[in-house]
C-alpha cells in the first residue's frame, strides 16, 4: 500500500536553545561533481545528509566513480575509473543540480550526456546560459531525446564569457568546464554566492588555479591536471536563515551555531528591521524575539541581496507583523505558489505577477497543507511552528531534499513536531 509520509506539527510553542547548522546543499551539490575533475581521492567533508546529495553521489557511482562514505557527513570520491559519460536519465532529472555533471564531465573527458534537470518548479528554468558558456570554450551542445549532448575535441580552450543573467549554476558550471581548459577563462557578470566562492576554494585546494570568486569577475587559469585532497564544504547559509525565520515567526531563543555571519548580513539585516533582536559572535549567532514584529519591504535580489531561498520563510514572519508589507520576487518568475495554503492558515496575502502584498494578521491558524517545493515547505513548517493548533505539512519529500534532520533539530529546540506515516488506500492514491 503506498505511504503518505508528513509531518504534523502543533504549534505554539516558542523554540530554545542551541541548533547547529549543516553544510551548504547548493555547495555541495556542485561540489562532489567538481570531484570527477580530479585525478586523485577527494575526500569531502561537511556533506549534508539529504536526499539531493543522496542522489548526486548515486549518480556519480552510476557512471562508475568510487564513492565511499565515510561517516554520514564525509565521503571520499575517486573518478579514476569512470565507465560511461552518460548520466542514468530518471535520476538526473529528479535533481536541477545534475547540470553540473555537463561541466564536469566535459571538461575532464569531453564528453556529456545527462538529462535536461528537474528540481523545484518556479517558472521557466533555461539554462541557455551554461550552454553558451560550453560553446564559448569550445564545445558542442545539443539536446536530443531529451538529453543534454555536449561534446568537445580533446581540451576545451579557454574563452571570455559573458553572462547575460546572473546565474549560479552557469557560473559554477562554466568554473567546472573552464578549470582544466587549454588558457585563462574570464568569467563575466558571474555570480557571488558563498556556494561560487566555496567551489573556487574547493577547486584551488585540488591543484586548480581561480580567482576573484566572489565577485563578479572570476579568472580561471586552465591546469593540466588537479590532485586528490581534503576539503570542508561552508555551513548552509539558507538553512541558517530558516531557523532564523522560525524563531522569528514562532518567538523564543536560539543560538544558531556553525555559521558564518557575513553569509547571513542580508538577512539579519531584515530580522533586525522586523524587531527581531540578532547578536552575532565568531561562527555563531543569538535570535531573540521578544516583542511584536514589524512590517518590512523585502526584494530578492542575487547575493548579496536578499535571497530567493528565503523569501517564502520571510514571508511567513510577515504574515504575522503589525502592518502591510511588500515583497518583490527579483529572480524567479513564479515563486508564490505557496501562498496558497498559507491562505488556509488565515495568512492575508495578494500575489500580482512578482509581487506579494502582506496584510499581518494575530495569528495563524493550523491547517493541512501541501509542499510545492523545498523552500516552500520550510515556510510552511514555519507557519505550522507559530500557528495555534494542529498544522500537516504534506508532500515533505521536498522538504527532505535540503534540510538535514529538520525534525530532529526542531524537536531539540522545543517545537512539537512529528513525522507520520499513513497508509493510502490504493484507489485514493492513484
Ligand atoms: N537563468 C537563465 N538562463 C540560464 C540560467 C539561469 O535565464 O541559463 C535565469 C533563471 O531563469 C533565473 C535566474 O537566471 O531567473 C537565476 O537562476 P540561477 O541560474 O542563478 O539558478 P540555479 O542555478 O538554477 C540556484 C539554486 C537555487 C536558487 C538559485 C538562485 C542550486 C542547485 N540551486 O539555482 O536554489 O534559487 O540558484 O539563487 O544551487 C533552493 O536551494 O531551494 C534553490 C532553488
Amino acid at each position: 500500500m503506498p505511504v503518505l509520509t508528513k509531518y504534523v506539527i502543533e504549534g505554539g510553542y516558542k523554540l530554545r536553545g542551541e541548533v547547529t547548522i549543516s553544510g551548504a546543499k547548493n555547495a555541495a551539490v556542485a561540489i562532489i561533481p567538481a570531484a570527477l575533475l580530479v585525478d586523485g581521492t577527494c575526500r569531502i567533508e561537511n556533506i549534508p545528509e539529504i536526499r539531493d546529495v543522496t542522489l548526486m553521489l548515486d549518480l556519480l557511482r552510476d557512471i562508475g566513480a568510487d564513492v565511499r562514505l565515510i561517516n554520514r557527513n564525509c565521503v571520499e570520491i575517486n573518478a579514476s575509473k569512470i565507465r560511461t559519460t552518460r548520466a542514468d536519465y530518471d535520476m538526473a532529472r529528479k535533481i536541477r543540480a545534475s547540470y553540473y555533471l555537463i561541466g564536469a564531465l566535459l571538461g575532464r573527458f569531453g564528453s556529456a550526456q545527462v538529462a535536461l534537470p528537474g528540481g523545484c518548479n518556479f517558472g521557466d528554468r533555461p539554462i541557455d546560459q551554461h550552454t553558451k558558456a560550453f560553446k564559448l570554450l569550445g564545445a558542442a551542445v545539443d539536446v536530443q531525446n531529451g538529453y543534454v549532448i555536449a561534446e568537445s575535441h580533446g581540451r576545451l580552450s579557454a574563452s571570455s564569457i559573458y553572462f547575460d543573467v546572473v546565474s549560479v549554476g552557469a557560473t559554477m558550471n562554466a568554473m567546472l568546464a573552464a578549470v582544466l581548459a587549454d588558457g585563462t577563462t574570464i568569467i563575466e557578470n558571474a555570480a557571488k554566492e558563498p556556494h561560487i566562492v566555496d567551489l573556487a576554494n574547493f577547486l584551488n585546494s585540488m591543484g586548480a588555479n581561480v580567482s576573484g570568486a566572489g565577485t563578479d569577475v572570476i579568472k580561471v587559469r586552465g591546469v593540466k591536471k588537479m590532485e586528490g585532497g581534503a576539503y570542508t564544504i561552508i555551513p548552509d547559509q539558507i538553512e541558517a536563515g530558516t531557523y532564523m525565520a522560525a524563531v522569528a515567526a514562532a518567538g523564543g531563543e536560539v543560538l544558531v551555531r556553525n555559521i558564518i555571519p557575513k553569509h547571513l548580513d542580508c538577512i539579519t539585516s531584515k530580522l533586525l528591521e522586523m524587531g527581531v533582536e540578532v547578536t552575532e559572535h565568531d561562527d555563531s549567532l543569538l535570535i531573540k524575539r521578544t516583542k511584536p514584529l514589524s512590517n518590512t519591504n523585502i526584494k530578492t535580489l542575487p547575493y548579496p541581496g536578499f535571497p530567493t531561498d528565503m523569501q517564502p520563510q520571510a514571508t511567513v514572519i510577515l504574515t504575522l507583523a503589525n502592518g502591510m508589507s511588500i515583497v518583490t520576487e527579483g529572480v524567479w518568475d513564479s515563486r508564490y505558489q505557496y501562498v496558497e495554503e498559507l491562505r488556509r492558515m488565515g495568512a492575508k496575502i495578494q500575489v500580482d505577477g512578482k509581487t506579494a502584498v502582506v496584510e499581518g494578521v494575530d495569528s495563524l491558524t493550523g491547517a493541512p497543507v501541501r509542499a510545492c517545493d523545498l523552500r516552500a515547505g520550510a515556510a510552511l513548517v514555519i507557519a505550522g511552528l507559530a500557528a495555534n493548533g494542529i498544522t500537516e505539512v504534506e508532500d515533505i519529500l521536498h522538504i527532505e531534499r535540503g534540510y538535514e534532520h529538520i525534525v530532529e533539530k526542531l524537536t531539540a529546540l522545543g517545537a512539537h513536531i512529528r513525522m507520520v506515516e499513513d497508509n493510502i488506500p490504493v484507489a485514493k492514491a492513484q
